[in-house]
């Protein structure tokens, strides 16, 4: 059993709650910590916790406290990360890692010199549907990874802090972006450096300062591209999809809406759909079970696990740290307009990849650009001579 020290008890932190007192029920929040006394007394009934405080470090401090789970909002995250340290707490905190790369870099130094537990909630990566398509990428089911795409949108966040640029860090490409690039790195490969990023960025709709609206492209060392589709002025819902394309297959991905269980109804009785459902009448993507589906449950079985084991969690503080710098290099690129180079202080993975060749030996003269059968039965190919270039077709009997 661990004790938690839940920090923030918002929109994440519920759901959290909720999956840390459902799946693991060995696993108990212990002590919450909420900047208002209702909100702190309101969630402590609610999910049975013997303490609750409106003092930060109290709650992180209890030595009945195994982990620290932060949910807080953006700007608060590092405050929290050093009382952890400060107080040598297992620590996970919620996406993204920081406000920006320098941010992140300094969590991730502060928690390895505490020498802490640290794990990245990036729920995303952990969903049935990304933990299946991910071990048949691993198993060489879509041979070498070229693209992978990752779309998050939706009409806009659910509280006051995330429209302020200043407090969130940015708009969306921060918030929903940060998924999209840890999906993308993963099928990729988290080994390949992520070298550069062009985005675009516009502020469509909403009057705020940050972008609502976005579209991003990661070009990696070993010539793979990640694709990344964020907005905060979507309708019609939470939209996650992904898409994974490689020299053997194809996957793609809907997390959310069209999962595969679809109704209709005209109102009388209807209640909560899904999280940013837009209606509840009409037609209806309800989602089977969303704490599950979203990844929560996968998530904390991984964290826990590695915290029991003493080994770090599929995502850690590193991760983030990555994270963050690809979108540091995103809302660069989305001003310049240009290529904008990924900054890594902290790089773990490969160095010095090349793109791999395309030449594909057909025969002693000629390489192999494409075969198929045709609909009248024929066996075509479609060759390139090596000496002079020239491409060929020639039908097989
Ligand atoms: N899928 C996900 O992983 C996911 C989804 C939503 C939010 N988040 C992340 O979770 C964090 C919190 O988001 P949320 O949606 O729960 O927000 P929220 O506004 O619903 O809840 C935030 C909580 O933090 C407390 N708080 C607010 N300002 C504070 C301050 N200055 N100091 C201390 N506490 C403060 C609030 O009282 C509340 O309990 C953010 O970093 C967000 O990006 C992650």
């Amino acid at each position: 059993m661990k004790r938690i020290a839940r920090l923030g008890s918002g929109f994440i932190g519920r759901f959290y709650a909720d999956s840390l007192h459902g799946q693991r029920s060995k696993d108990k929040i212990v002590s919450i910590y909420a900047r208002k006394e209702e909100n702190a007394k309101k969630f402590a009934a609610d999910y049975g916790c013997e303490h609750w405080t409106t003092d930060m470090e109290e709650a992180i401090a209890r030595p009945d406290v195994d982990i620290v789970c932060i949910s807080l909002p953006n700007y608060v995250h590092e405050a929290a990360v050093m009382l952890c340290c400060k107080h040598k707490k297992a620590v996970m905190t919620t996406k993204p890692l920081g406000r920006n790369g320098e941010e992140a870099l300094r969590m991730l130094r502060a928690v390895e010199e505490a020498g802490i537990f640290n794990g990245y909630l990036e729920d995303l990566v952990y969903t049935p549907k990304f933990i299946k398509a991910y071990e048949s990428v691993k198993n060489g089911a879509l041979g070498r990874i070229l693209w992978a795409k990752s779309r998050e949108t939706h009409p806009g966040p659910h509280s006051d802090w995330f429209w302020n640029i200043e407090l969130a860090g940015g708009g969306c490409i921060l918030d929903l972006g940060c998924h999209c690039v840890e999906i993308g790195r993963i099928f990729i490969g988290k080994d390949i450096k992520p070298i550069e990023v062009m985005c675009w960025a516009d502020t469509q709709v909403k009057p705020i300062e940050a972008e609502d609206h976005a579209i991003g492209l990661i070009k990696y060392e070993n010539g793979a591209i990640g694709q990344f589709e964020v907005s905060w002025t979507f309708r019609g819902g939470l939209d996650l999809r992904d898409e994974v394309m490689g020299t053997e297959g194809t996957i793609w991905m809907n997390n959310f809406l069209r999962t595969g269980l679809e109704m209709f109804t005209t109102g009388k009785g209807a209640d909560y759909v899904a999280e940013k459902a837009e209606s509840n009448t009409g037609w209806l993507f309800p989602v089977g079970d969303e704490i599950n589906d979203l990844g929560y449950n996968h998530m904390f079985t991984d964290m826990f696990n590695s915290l029991e084991k003493g080994v770090e969690p599929r995502e850690t503080f590193y991760d983030g740290y990555v994270v963050n710098a690809v979108l540091d290099a995103a809302y660069k690129s989305a001003k310049s307009k240009l290529w904008e180079p990924v900054k890594l202080e902290v790089w773990r993975g490969q160095e010095g990849l090349t793109k791999p060749s395309t030449l594909v030996d057909y025969d002693a003269d000629n390489y192999l650009i494409k075969e198929e059968m045709t609909h009248y039965g024929a066996k075509k190919v479609i060759l390139k001579n090596k000496k002079t270039g020239a491409i060929s077709e020639k039908i097989l009997e």
